[in-house]
């Protein structure tokens, strides 16, 4: 087994400065995916050099796509075509990426060559018959595990048929892979989604001159049409950004600017939230960026107070609670989570492991099936486990800039799949943290 590391993490403290968060994760993989699929040459700045998006572009690498990089989050991709892949060797590694399997196997259904996509533990464990079941009504044909798990062996050659499929969970990611497969099949592929969700693929499949039809809730494309290369800039990752934004509010006296975040309408349901709970936000010099709204955020420490979370801001925030149970947890009065049952079917169970660390702290919060009651208070220290999720890990470790004793987190290894360098940039901008060979 792979050694981890854990972070130990002196209370107080504030955070100050300027910083810039790595690139948005979502919009990473998307590039180097669509990089990969058009014709020409596509430069991409601001990638997210993390260990899931480098998944997805050994996966490409494998199946014969030239990139050179990423070096500084800058990368050039030499596109094949939508038909230029190549059989992998062997099995594609996912890694711990829920995205790049999921979006991975939109587009192996369409190729002429058999594929198997495998994760390590926690992928291995997550539902993937979100996809196989639409994908197989297209005309693929995939084997999974038990239980709908990965591995997933997806059969070439397939002659694949548009569907109009009405998706029964608010999923970027399940819309994503079937509009992705919808690039190989016949004729119109439509996906009407019951909640707004991210919606990176749609604008930047018309970045690389691809028609995608927009009507209120139902997304489509026609096959037939080619990619060309483009050259993008990758904005920071709000999700990243949203552990200063959660640790500036609840740390005294801190003030930080987070530079050049996107902020995308279908992302920003955690600056919405934390707003209705009393947060000092201001999103300055808005612009956009190749398709993508970004600004600078400045938060400043502010009193915050418990809310009822509103459900349509859920899939706008859904990577974004376990930083928000962490500023629910200092807020004043009691903060209520309804349905997000998704949340059980992330890198881990957040609702349980984010109730389990934070009753660890002395947090009165309570699990519900599809969320979670945290009364407001005080946090002491302790020592939680991240069960080797990336942002429950980053989450506690801002948490003991409120906390009144030290905050050991365990098993962050895994932090580095979306935020490297998370140790580093925080303790620059005021949070006493160090890292340790893990237990
Ligand atoms: C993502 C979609 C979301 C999100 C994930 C990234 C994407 O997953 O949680 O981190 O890039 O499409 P779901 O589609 O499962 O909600």
């Amino acid at each position: 087994m792979s050694k981890t590391i854990d972070y130990r993490v002196r209370p107080g403290g504030r955070l100050a400065g300027r910083i810039r968060v790595p690139g948005d994760k979502s919009i990473s993989h998307r590039s180097v995916m669509l990089g990969s699929l058009a014709e020409g040459t596509t430069r991409v700045t601001g990638l997210l050099e993390g260990e899931d998006v480098l998944s997805t572009l050994g996966a490409f690498r494998a199946m014969g796509v030239r990139a050179e990089g990423p070096d500084r989050g800058k990368l050039v991709i030499h596109g094949v075509g939508l038909h230029g892949l190549k059989a992998p060797k062997q099995s594609l590694d996912m890694g711990n990426s829920g995205t790049a399997m999921r979006l991975m196997a939109g587009i192996l259904a369409g190729q002429a060559f058999d594929s198997e996509l495998i994760g390590d533990e926690s992928l291995s464990k997550r539902p993937m018959k979100r996809v196989s079941d639409p994908l197989g009504a297209m005309g693929a044909v995939i084997a999974t595990a038990e239980g709908g798990r990965p591995p997933l062996r997806i059969k070439g050659g397939r002659k694949l048929r548009g569907i109009d499929y009405q998706m029964p969970m608010a999923s970027a990611q399940v819309k994503s892979c079937l509009l992705f497969a919808g690039l190989y099949a016949d004729g119109e592929t439509a996906v009407t989604e019951p909640a707004p969700t991210r919606d990176h693929t749609e604008r930047m499949l018309r970045g690389f001159g691809y028609a995608v039809q927009t009507a209120g809730a139902r997304v489509s494309l026609q096959s037939g049409g080619r990619l060309k290369a483009c050259d993008i800039d990758v904005p920071a990752d709000i999700s990243s950004a949203t552990f200063f934004l959660v640790g500036a509010s609840i740390a005294p006296d801190s003030d930080i600017t987070l530079e050049h975040v996107g902020i995308n309408p279908t992302r920003i349901g955690v600056i919405n939230i934390l707003k209705l709970m009393g947060a000092n936000l201001e999103l300055l010099n808005p612009r956009e960026v190749g398709g993508e709204p970004v600004a600078d955020i400045r938060v400043r420490a502010a009193q915050l107070h418990g809310i009822r979370i509103p459900e349509d801001q859920v899939p706008l925030a859904i990577d974004e609670f376990p930083a928000l149970f962490i500023a629910a947890a200092c807020a004043r009065g009691e903060t209520v989570l309804t349905g997000a049952h998704e949340l059980r079917v992330k890198e881990s169970d957040r609702i349980a492991v984010m109730a389990q660390g934070l009753k660890r702290l002395g947090v009165d919060a309570r699990e519900t099936p599809d969320g979670i009651v945290i009364q407001g208070g005080r946090l002491q220290g302790g020592d939680v486990d991240s069960h080797g999720d990336h942002r429950i890990a980053m989450s506690f470790a801002m948490a003991a800039l409120a906390a009144s004793g030290p905050i050991t987190v365990r098993d962050c290894k895994n932090v580095d799949t979306s935020f490297p360098g998370f140790a580093t940039l925080a303790a620059g901008a005021g949070l006493a943290i160090e890292e340790q060979d893990g237990q």
